[in-house]
């Protein structure tokens, strides 16, 4: 059997919330920020027969309460599609949406499906991370894991470190600060100039001080300053590095993509944004999680024989910024900017629900290939939990025929 291309056709989000109690989303139902979305992408593609949609994709780190009960199943019912389409949800942590999506690509490159919705939810307000998890004790008693890495802030403390211990070049509490310094503005400047307009929907929500519209992303500080940076004490380790201010923050959201086999996107009359060259997942020591995006990025690059020189754009999802560093120390980019490099900003200032971000990486990118035609292929990549890291290897489909 031959393998078939797979392309992403569209991909939105909600705006991102706070993940508390004065945030936008906290008394929301995680699954209706789903249904918004999922309503919000049928509505804008109507030329998509959405009674043949093959499966509808949903990853969640915790699968209860309103994440839970299949989520790709019950936002079947909720917007509005008909009965016979099945869904689905998938967990690992962070990637959760990559994985959806990867899996979405798989499927249509192996004809087992031709239109997929792929997603990532996460109201970390419900649902803080590890509250409803009961990791098995042996993993701790048999010294697998040790417990102070299941908490991701300890990890990239352990990161700063590890790197020097392990002939790394070090990345300082300065570099990570100035990094997230430049995302704030990169993000304020894309915000003002309207890079967020069409990949974001609006959304109606009650809160404790009655209705709102959830209509920006609430965790961006575009006032950062490095003297007010610098003032911030990390809340993992006595002295360390790692602050509110270079962390990714607790935030709730969703975000969705369209993904389609090229026959189907053909015969629709469809102009596919990205086709998926294919994806990557690896595994590295828990205690530096951050290190993930950097072997999966190795391993994407090697298997579908490209270089980090072939890439024009990277997006890389920010849990902390010293992990943001790492990579661009690793591959050669410029610091503390470089043009390739989430050139719209990143997750320090946008947020980060953990399982929406692979899919929001992947929508960022589509829009970074239509602001530059030119532009042949990208990457996205994040770390994820117990660590993971996990990339996805794209092609500009702009002003390309199928
Ligand atoms: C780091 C973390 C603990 C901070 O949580 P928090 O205390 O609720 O964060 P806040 O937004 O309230 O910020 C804390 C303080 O830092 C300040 N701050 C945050 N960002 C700032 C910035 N850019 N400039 C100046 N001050 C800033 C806030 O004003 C606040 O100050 P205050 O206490 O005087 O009000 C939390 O965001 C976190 O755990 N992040 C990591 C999430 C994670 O692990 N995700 C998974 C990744 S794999």
């Amino acid at each position: 059997m031959e393998l078939r291309d797979a392309y992403f056709i569209d991909g939105l989000r909600s705006w991102y919330g706070r993940a508390k109690p004065n945030g936008f989303y906290w008394t929301t139902r995680a699954d209706d920020i789903v249904t918004k979305i999922m309503r919000e992408l049928m509505r804008r593609n109507p030329n998509v027969p959405w009674d043949e949609l093959d499966d509808n994709i949903w990853g969640a780190t915790t699968q209860s309460g309103d994440q839970g009960t299949t989520m790709g199943r019950t936002t079947v019912f909720t917007a509005g599609l008909p009965v016979r389409v099945p869904g689905f949800s998938v967990d690992r942590m962070c990637a959760g949406g990559m994985t959806a999506q990867s899996i979405a690509g798989a499927w249509i490159k192996t004809n087992a499906a031709d239109i997929v919705v792929a997603g990532g939810v996460e109201h970390m307000g419900h649902h803080p991370m590890g509250a409803e998890a009961d990791p098995n004790p042996r993993i701790v008693t048999e010294k697998m894991v040790e417990p102070k890495y299941f908490n991701m802030g300890v990890t990239a403390e352990r990161l700063h470190d590890w790197m020097v211990e392990n002939g790394y070049p070090e990345v300082t509490r300065e570099e990570s600060d100035v990094y997230s310094y430049h995302v704030q503005k990169r993000y304020a400047k894309a915000l003002a100039e309207g890079y967020y307009d069409d990949q974001t929907v609006n959304m109606a929500v009650f809160t404790p001080e009655g209705w709102k519209v959830a209509d920006r992303d609430e965790q961006a500080r575009p006032e950062t300053t490095l003297e007010g940076l610098a003032k911030l004490k990390s809340p993992f380790k006595a002295a360390g590095k790692v602050t509110a201010g270079n962390s990714s923050g607790l935030n709730d959201g969703a975000t969705v993509a369209l993904m389609m086999s090229g026959e189907k996107a053909k015969e629709l009359g469809l102009k596919p944004k990205m086709r998926l060259i294919g994806y990557a997942f690896e595994g590295v020591d828990p205690s530096i999680m951050g290190w993930g995006p950097i072997p999966a990025t190795d391993k994407v690059l090697k298997r579908y024989g490209f270089k980090i020189d072939d890439i024009d754009f990277i997006e890389l999802n920010e849990a902390f910024a010293v992990q943001a560093v790492a990579f661009m120390k690793y591959f050669g980019l410029k610091y503390p900017e470089d043009p390739r490099l989430n050139p719209y900003g990143g997750t320090i200032a946008i947020g980060h629900p953990l399982a929406t971000s692979g899919v929001r990486l992947s929508v960022q990118l589509a829009k970074d290939f239509e602001l530059h035609p030119e532009a042949r292929y990208g990457l996205c990549t994040m770390c994820v939990g117990l660590g993971m890291g996990g990339a996805t290897l794209w092609e500009n489909m702009v002003g390309k025929d199928l």
